[in-house]
């Protein structure tokens, strides 16, 4: 327990010692905490089930959109998964797809390999353990976390893949080869989606590839030890992803909640099946058509839970151009509602707001 001179809790030294362990929420684990440790500890406020408390909803269900035959051409088929992702991403932000094209052993091994990664001795993972966001492969926790912020239960291995490109000898051998198929998995995907997105925006299927807004990736390979006081605390909290799209994987054991018509909805996982899920940037492109939404994992007191969340981003090239919500969707009915921007001046207004701010877009909204 960390308390300072005068007895209140040193946030600052808690941190740092947190830190340099350098061996994460597992280290913690495996050191024995039988109590959460104070960090940890969430404002009850951050922890509420339901913002309104209208339980007696029946809560609703996240749609799934099921991928079988979409590839073939432009028929019917794929009409009909057009509208349902048009539908899903204006209302929820948030689809779970069933019959895309990665196989579940890839999926399954990939899992696997997470977790091998992660219960790594502590002094294996020490090397990779930073906050550098300039580090293409990094092992950490909770990074940059601003004064008095809560940690979360949950440790990070993220490889990043520039332009889909990453050196293999960069990722470590735990997961190498699992993650090295994986990610070809998701580009692959990445591609469909980019082009059945397009379709959605009422598009030309390469339209979104054209802009190379999605060709780089972050994937967060995220493992949530089994927490002792998992009520206190939150295993991520509440916030919007910054990318134009992210795809998730998660195991068996549940605690994805997303925030849809102001109640916190259950992702409960189903084997086999991926999340897709409409970023900050996605919405600010669409003009607000589409929605990125809040969302969150509570910790739990089973586990580990792992799940895999791949973060898709502009192209070096294209970070170094604008983006602005896309022209040919504007009309005088639909005027532009946020203003130009630059990808690397949204990431950084978005570090410097840090963990209270979850979403970047108000930022960017021209004032009506
Ligand atoms: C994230 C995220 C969800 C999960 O990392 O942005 O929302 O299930 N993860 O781990
Ligand atoms: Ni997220």
């Amino acid at each position: 327990m960390v308390v300072s001179s005068n007895g209140e809790f040193d946030w600052a030294n808690a941190v740092k010692e947190f830190d340099e362990a350098k061996s994460g929420v597992k280290g913690l684990v495996d050191a024995g905490v039988t109590r959460l440790p104070r960090l940890f500890v969430h404002p009850p406020e951050l922890l509420q089930s339901n913002p309104k408390l209208e339980t007696s909803n029946t809560p609703a269900k996240l749609p799934t959109i099921d991928f079988e035959g979409v590839e073939r051409g432009s028929g019917a088929r794929r009409r009909e998964v057009v509208e349902e992702i048009r539908k899903a991403a204006e209302e929820w932000g948030f689809f779970r797809i069933i019959n895309h094209s990665v196989p579940l052993e890839k999926m399954d091994a990939m899992l696997e390999a997470v977790r091998r990664f992660h219960e790594l001795p502590a002094v294996e993972k020490m090397p990779l353990y930073s906050d550098d966001s300039r580090k293409r492969v990094r092992f950490n926790s909770n990074s940059a976390l601003r004064e008095n912020d809560s940690a979360s239960w949950r440790d990070i291995l993220t490889c990043v893949f520039t332009d889909d490109q990453l050196d293999p000898q960069e990722i470590p051998l735990a997961c190498r080869v699992e993650v090295q198929e994986y990610v070809k998995h998701m580009i692959e995907l990445r591609e469909t989606m980019s082009e059945l997105i397009s379709e959605a925006l009422g598009l030309p299927s390469n339209y979104l590839s054209s802009i190379e807004c999605m060709k780089s990736q972050a994937m967060a390979c995220l493992y949530y030890p089994i927490c002792p006081e998992p009520e206190k605390t939150l295993g991520t909290p509440k916030h919007s992803d910054t990318t134009f799209l992210t795809l998730l994987m998660q195991d068996s054991i549940g605690g994805l909640q997303i925030l849809h018509d102001n109640q916190w909805v259950d992702v409960p996982p189903v084997r086999g099946a991926l999340i897709a899920n409409i970023g900050d940037l996605m919405q600010i492109i669409s003009n607000d058509k589409f929605i990125s939404v809040e969302h969150r994992v509570v910790a739990q007191p089973v586990g580990p839970r792992i799940s895999v969340a791949c973060f898709f981003t502009p192209s070096m090239a294209a970070a170094a151009k604008p983006f602005a919500p896309i022209k040919e969707i504007l009309s005088d009915e639909n005027p532009a509602v946020y203003r130009e921007f630059m990808f690397r001046e949204y990431c950084q207004y978005y570090k410097i707001k840090g963990q209270d701010v979850v979403s970047a877009l108000p930022h960017y909204k021209i004032p009506s």
